[in-house]
């Protein structure tokens, strides 16, 4: 198991000494140091007679690969705040940006930006007329962690269409499978859709294969928050699964789950389908660790009846981390009205059930994906705590799984998923991108009530070889690159 000395260089830019290796495969911890030269692992064994430039001794501490976080919405963080510190202090290394059927690019906004698109930004963030751009000022702003883009259906429905409450005409559709095209052509990776959401609720699903048809010969990835997570959950899935087959691509389910009290312990159903659909087509999903579920202000979430938790306003700032109902009461009005009267704004929504989560978490094809708004005023506490939680809480305390497995969910599986080349597994001649964690500490410590905490147990982040967070702070590195189709994907996919 270990590489024997001989094949060490005597020098190299880092040496990780003594950690236990989890390799982000499932395979078994063994005890080994790692070697980094430049970007890349260059060596992983004992190591007795490599000198690091610097080194970092992990004893009893797990070395493994950078955490991809699957479903982000990181578009303008990474440019805006290049440190990734709600990522990186989590153990991230990679982002999966551009999900929701909302991207920054390409789009250039003439006024206010429609819910959701307005969780990324106002009018002066949707300013890049082609991914190309996008990919650019990403580039200049050097964040900390690497990127991967894909392009929202919103994004496209806004900037090509005259209204969004219908079908897309030919002409239309035409126009956004173009502008899918460059934007593949310039690294994106793939295809989002929100069919939740109004701005693309009108498109049926012949407009939606109709654009998701440039994709196949890009070899990209359709992903897509579904139209019905609630009563509807099975004709989603149904619906998802068509659209895959009809373009002829991969689908992943973004943070699966069953919304609505009606609707609890669904997921025994939608994963059987899933299962189901993994014997003839490439399918994935991603979920996130919570019983809460976040967006914008929303009134048909409001009239679940659950408790709705308010995250940001632009009319009433002071109402920011209260619960709708005391706002209501105070108001002297309901909860619609109330909700009416914060818009635009956020809420987390108290409205799935626990065992659910479970179940979803403990599905072999889940994903890790934290979902996070970073600039909502007191966001959804996902943003910091997704990874470390599930490592500290759902495998440590609860045992939901091997750390192995939730690992591999976290790394290989999702490198995979999203045909990310030579990463999400430590090995030699992989980029060196790292989490190194104390398995016996780590924990999110950011709440509903307190959200903008760092986790616990996360001793330092390795991106691209530079050590981005040490002993829980930022070090000021961003080596962190966009890593675009083909350059940086393997050819097809590797199964995981
Ligand atoms: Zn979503
Ligand atoms: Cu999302």
């Amino acid at each position: 198991m270990l590489a024997t000395s001989s094949e060490a260089p005597a020098r190299c830019d880092l040496v990780i000494r003594n950690g236990t290796v989890i390799d982000g495969t499932g395979a078994p911890r063994f005890v080994a140091s790692v070697a980094v030269s430049g970007d890349r692992i260059v060596a992983l064994g004992e190591l007795g007679r490599t000198v690091g430039a610097e080194e970092i001794e992990a004893a009893g501490k797990v070395v493994a690969p950078g955490f991809i976080d699957a479903h982000t919405h990181d578009d303008r963080l990474l440019i805006s705040g290049p440190d990734m510190a709600p990522k990186a202090s989590q153990g991230v290394t990679t982002v999966i940006a551009g999900n929701c059927g909302i991207s920054l690019a390409p789009l250039r906004a003439k006024g206010r930006p429609p819910p959701p698109l307005d969780l990324l930004g106002g009018e002066d963030w949707y300013r890049f007329g082609d991914f190309g751009e996008y990919a650019d000022v990403l580039e200049a702003a050097a964040p900390a962690t690497n990127a991967v883009m894909l392009i929202g259906h919103s994004t496209l429905r806004v900037g090509t269409m005259d209204s969004l409450d219908c079908p897309a005409s030919d002409a239309e559709a035409e126009r956004m499978r173009a502008l899918l095209a460059a934007s593949l052509g310039e690294g994106a990776i793939g295809f989002s859709t929100g069919l939740y959401y109004p701005p693309a609720r009108s498109a049926p699903t012949d407009e939606v294969i109709a654009i998701a048809e440039t994709l196949e010969r890009f070899g990209g990835i359709y992903v897509t928050h579904m139209r019905d997570e609630g009563d509807q959950v099975e004709d989603s899935i149904d619906e998802t699964l068509a659209i895959g087959r009809a373009a002829g691509v991969p689908v992943v389910i973004s943070h699966h789950k069953t919304v609505g009290p009606k609707n609890f312990g669904r997921t025994r159903q939608t994963l059987a389908r899933i299962d189901k659909a993994r014997e003839t087509q490439e399918v994935g999903l991603d979920v996130y660790p919570y019983a809460a579920s976040s967006t914008v202000i929303t009134l048909d979430r409001v009239t679940l009846g659950v408790p709705v938790l308010v995250t940001w306003s632009e009319a009433h700032p002071e109402m920011v981390g209260r619960y709708l109902h005391d706002i209501a009461a105070e108001w002297g009005c309901d909860r619609i009205a109330a909700a009416e009267r914060l818009r635009p704004g956020g809420a987390i929504y108290f409205q799935l059930d626990e065992d659910d989560v479970r179940r979803v978490l403990s599905y072999g094809g889940a994903m890790i994906g934290s979902d996070g708004l970073p600039h909502d005023a007191k966001p959804h506490p996902r943003l910091w705590g997704t990874f470390p939680r599930v490592l500290g809480h759902y495998v440590r305390e609860l045992g939901l799984m091997s750390l192995e497995e939730a690992v591999h969910r976290m790394t290989g599986l999702a490198a995979a998923r999203f045909r990310i080349k030579d990463r999400g597994v430590v090995r030699v001649g992989a980029h060196a991108d790292l989490a190194i964690f104390d398995p016996d500490t780590v924990i999110d410590r950011a709440t509903f009530e307190d959200p903008i905490r760092p986790a616990g147990g996360i001793e330092a982040v390795v991106v691209n070889g530079r050590v981005i967070w040490r002993d829980g702070d930022s070090t000021g590195e961003r080596p962190g690159r966009l890593l675009r189709r083909g350059a940086d994907q393997d050819e097809r996919a590797n199964g995981g």
